[in-house]
């Protein structure tokens, strides 16, 4: 479809005029509540050409019904709803379907049509060859081993083809039987709390189908009991290690499978835009290629398990405040290669499922805009999954369905209200002839068919065993206990995940040694009203394991730094632990730092979803700086201590200039938000029992204003406005701002000390020739400076992503200590291909290296991997002039490189 021109075209000619609708919800769930207003973009009816036959236009009344108050108390009526009320069996005698549209000549507003024509036909067709031993049929119960840089061997990459076209084949065969009214209710949620999760489909006992629990949340089975609280994804992603990450991804699933949920509401792979942004610490940093890696082995993890993964927030989602009435403004380049990215790789994992987000992008919403959803991710990605809204997201039925959203959660319009954009009104657009049946079909396909292929038609699949919103009723939670040994993966990570960021004079490790140590500030203590006091963790008192919101889980329990350390000090007969969580006493501070071996001072940063504030934080952070007046102190402590370590929990980067350059501050650790064994994280890594190897995720600044972009919560006049967002940095996100403007960072993306340090030497970088078959058109395209061709699939195709090149060198420890290093690789464009200076390509994890041991390590390079999107011919196309002029650097961060290269010439 060459859509891109006339696409351009018909947007000019319906640019939409915004409306706005009181919208009020209430409560929580994945994203929980649509607070404050909602727009509604509308515009006059466009005509297209297109097989929606009918001339109907769609409307949004917009009535008073949708600013009605929601009664709070919704109570769940059944433990699993059995039928849906948003749909009833219309009385077939009177024929009293309701129409949702308005007669002719009405003045209500009308919602947007589509902007493209659009025959509703799946996407895509499969066109996706296997590789023997490149590209590999693949089962989600099977996936691949993990990339390892140390065996010199290319990674496998999966091809689920073969897996979707059987579960297609079963999801059309099971659907055959299904009434239009079935079908439409395999699309509609039950309604919020009309089911035991947080999200519902309804079983149809006859048909053989027992519904759908999709619960989230990233980190593990919220409002679960006997559950683990992994560590979160910014964590995850600090450690950069894709073995760790896929397990994680494996013990997720698992619980959540024992809990009997189908699909779990994660990963999550914003990309962090703003620093302050409330939600970041869910997903993966501020680099699209790690996003991309971390949301791919969690995926692959997941489903390996059992449970349908979900890519979210599809897309542009990048701020909490007004999220629901901003739109994203940004070029179609910067969401390809940036925002776009992580979900590419989802699909190449073969996630089951992708939510849209609350937003608008270019004044639409993303779950009513055909540009991302059915062009980019369906057709240009090759998605074969489904598409379902964020909780409450979905604006419209029409506008929706043909933009390529398959699935309305929680089901209703606003909570609780028993109306729907789907349910009733889908079937009457059908009837009326508005929307074709078969779109329905491929609706109710697409969601079938991901439930086949993650095997969940299995008789062993878990029913649904646990209650999310009550989870004290005995009679509808089971108290499964899922929990298994993950407590291992989760201190292990949450080690791993630590970033060693300042160690002067070896000050870390602790020998053991000392005699007297001081632990100062709250967020080394044990919560004071239990680890689960605020709900949905809204609240700061004591270790920060994690953001708040939706993004959660309940801890089982949860090791605070205090217990963690005075266990740890009595194996070594520390003859004095002291401590004080008075953060604001710094008298009492400082006369217990003083003549203490060594000063350990926690302090924190918290942020979450906007339908919580805490401390005045709606959701995204109001500052860059500690929490409690952390900054105070530390600089207290250290004002007697010539041995304080600062360890801080951050759900994002902090300004610590007040007093990281304070001589008496010796060393650093940066600990993420790591879950349930926090303390202990922290612990292993301060006493050397785990040698740092996690590196950041995302750019800590010397001043907030540094960053490529700042949180916009004023604007829009009133809040009956859209806020409009402009991306202006485009592709300058992150480092790639700080390099491109030339910014000193005070600690760059990428870096992370160890306790031993290394060498890299013996660069080499080759060109992989393989047997290309029916690719070698697609090759020679490539090689002679073309885009790819728009077709199906084609951003995934295997060509594209194959090794193609491979850097190899060697990696030795030259330090005293057994270590882990993890070497990165980022690529230096020639300037005329408009990349920014540096992009990260490639990373890899050197485990466990002795001291003057070396390995040699290899890290493969894709055609896709040296590509970027060339807007015009909308397809993926190598830098102009040599291949030769792309360097290669590979080093320690974004700004330690240690070897240079280049790629070899064509
Ligand atoms: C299904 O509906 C019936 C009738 O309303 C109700 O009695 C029953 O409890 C429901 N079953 C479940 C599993 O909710
Ligand atoms: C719709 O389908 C027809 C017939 O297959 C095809 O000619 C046309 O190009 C399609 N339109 C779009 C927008 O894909
Ligand atoms: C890579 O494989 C080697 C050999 O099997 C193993 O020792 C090492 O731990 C692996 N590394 C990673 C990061 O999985
Ligand atoms: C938004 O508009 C920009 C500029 O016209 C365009 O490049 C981009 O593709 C549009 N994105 C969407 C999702 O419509
Ligand atoms: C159908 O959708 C409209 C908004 O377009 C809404 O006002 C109406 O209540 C919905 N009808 C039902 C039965 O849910
Ligand atoms: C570290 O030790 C060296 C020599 O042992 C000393 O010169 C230097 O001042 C010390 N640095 C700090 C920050 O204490
Ligand atoms: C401290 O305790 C650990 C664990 O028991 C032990 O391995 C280490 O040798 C001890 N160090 C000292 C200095 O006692
Ligand atoms: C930043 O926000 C935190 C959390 O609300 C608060 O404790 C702190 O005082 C604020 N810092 C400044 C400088 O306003």
């Amino acid at each position: 479809m060459g859509l891109p021109s006339r696409l351009r075209a018909l947007w000019l000619v319906c640019l939409p005029i915004l409306v706005l609708a009181q919208h009020q919800t209430h409560a929580s769930s994945e994203s929980a509540s649509v607070s404050a207003t909602t727009a509604v973009a509308v515009s006059s009816p466009v005509s297209t050409a297109s097989t929606i036959s009918s001339a109907l236009p769609v409307s949004s009344t917009l009535s008073a019904s949708l600013s009605a108050s929601i009664s709070s108390s919704a109570t769940l009526s059944s433990a699993a709803s059995n039928s849906t009320s948003l749909n009833p069996t219309p009385n077939a005698s009177s024929g009293d379907i309701p129409t949702p549209f308005p007669s002719a000549g009405s003045t209500v507003p009308r919602l947007r049509a589509p902007v493209v024509p659009f025959n509703f036909t799946s996407f895509p067709v499969p066109s996706q060859s296997p590789i023997p031993g490149v590209f590999v049929s693949t089962d989600p119960s099977q996936p691949p081993e993990v990339f390892n840089g140390t065996t010199g061997e290319a990674p496998v990459i999966p091809s689920f083809q073969e897996a979707w076209d059987t579960a297609f084949d079963k999801a059309k065969s099971l659907l055959a039987g299904f009434s239009l009214q079935e079908k439409v209710d395999i699309a509609t949620g039950v309604g919020w709390m009309g089911g035991r999760c947080v999200g519902n489909i309804a079983a149809n006992e006859d048909k053989g189908f027992p519904g759908l629990c999709l619960e989230d949340s990233p980190i593990g089975v919220r409002y679960g009991d006997f559950v683990t609280a992994f560590p979160t994804g910014i964590s995850a992603a600090a450690t950069w290690n894709r073995a760790l990450i896929r397990l994680r991804g494996l013990l997720m699933g698992r619980e959540h499978v024992g809990k009997g949920v189908n699909i779990a509401l994660g990963p999550m792979m914003n990309m962090g835009r703003i620093a302050q942004g409330g939600r970041n610490w869910e997903g993966f940093g501020g680099d699209p290629f790690l996003a991309g890696e971390a949301a791919y082995e969690t995926i692959l993890g997941m489903q390996e398990a059992g449970v349908q993964g979900c890519a979210k927030h599809y897309i542009n989602n990048e701020q909490e405040h007004k999220r629901t009435t901003t739109s994203s403004f940004l070029d179609d380049r910067t969401q390809h290669e940036i925002y776009a990215h992580p979900f590419m790789r989802s699909v190449m994992a073969g996630v089951a499922s992708v939510m849209c987000s609350y937003n608008l992008i270019n004044q639409t919403y993303a779950c009513e805009n055909d540009k991302t959803i059915n062009d980019i991710l369906k057709r240009e990605f090759g998605f074969r999954g489904y598409v379902m809204s964020d909780w409450s997201a979905t604006e419209s039925t029409f506008g929706s369905v043909a933009s390529g959203l398959d699935m309305t959660m929680p089901g209703d319009i606003n909570f609780g209200d028993g109306l729907s954009y789907f349910g009733r009104n889908l079937t009457a657009s059908v009837q009326s002839g508005t929307i074709p049946e078969t779109r329905v079909d491929d609706m109710a396909t697409r969601i079938i068919a991901a439930w086949y292929l993650l095997h969940q038609d299995d008789p062993s699949f878990p029913a649904v065993n646990f209650n999310a919103f009550h989870i004290d009723d005995d009679a509808t939670n089971e108290r499964v206990d899922v929990q298994a040994d993950h407590f291992k993966l989760v201190r292990e990570m949450g080690s791993a995940g630590i970033v060693l960021l300042k160690n002067e004079n070896s000050t870390l490790p602790l020998t053991g040694s000392e005699r007297a140590i001081l632990i100062a500030g709250l967020d080394a203590a044990p919560q004071p009203g239990g680890p689960n006091q605020f709900s949905d963790q809204g609240g700061n008192e004591g270790i920060m394991a994690m953001g708040w919101g939706s993004g959660t889980t309940n801890f089982p329990y949860l090791i605070s730094p205090y217990e963690a350390i005075q266990a740890r000090a009595k194996q070594n007969r520390t003859t004095m632990v002291d401590w004080t969580f008075a953060n604001f006493d710094l008298n009492r501070a400082r006369n217990a730092a003083a003549r203490k071996d060594v000063a350990l001072v926690f302090i924190n940063a918290d942020s979450g979803e906007g339908y919580i504030t805490v401390d005045g934080n709606e959701g995204d952070r109001k500052n860059l700086t500690s929490w409690h007046g952390g900054d105070a102190l530390v600089n207290a402590v250290a004002s007697v201590n010539p041995n304080t370590v600062v360890v801080v929990h951050s759900v994002g980067p902090l300004i610590l200039e007040p007093w990281i350059d304070n001589p008496n501050v010796k060393a650093v650790l940066w600990a993420g938000a790591s879950g349930q064994e926090a303390g202990n994280s922290a612990v292993d890594v301060l006493y050397g029992d785990y040698n740092p190897t996690g590196r950041l995720p995302y750019t800590i600044a010397r001043r907030p204003e540094d960053y490529s972009a700042q949180l916009m919560s004023q604007g829009g006049a009133n809040s009956a406005q859209i806020l409009s967002i402009p991306y202006e940095e485009g592709l300058l996100i992150d480092y790639r701002w700080f390099d491109a403007k030339n910014i000193t960072p005070r600690y760059e993306f990428g870096f992370g000390l160890s306790y031993t340090t290394f060498d890299y030497s013996d660069l080499s970088i080759t060109a992989i020739s393989s047997d290309d078959g029916d690719d070698s058109d697609a090759i020679s395209r490539w090689e002679s400076g073309q885009a790819t061709l728009i077709e199906e699939g084609s951003s995934t195709a295997p060509w594209l992503h194959r090794p193609a090149f491979k850097v190899t060198f060697t990696v030795t420890n030259t330090g005293s200590v057994t270590g882990g290093e993890v070497p990165q690789l980022y690529l230096v464009h020639p300037s005329s291909s408009g990349e920014p200076p540096l992009v990260l390509k490639g990373f890899t994890n050197v485990d466990n290296l002795t001291p003057n041991e070396s390995t040699e390590v290899t890290i493969f390079l894709s055609r896709y991997d040296v590509s970027f999107w060339d807007t015009e011919a909308q397809g993926w196309r190598r830098p102009g002039g040599d291949l030769g002029e792309v360097g290669v650097v590979v080093g320690a961060s974004s700004r330690d490189a240690r070897l240079r290269g280049s790629l070899p010439s064509l």
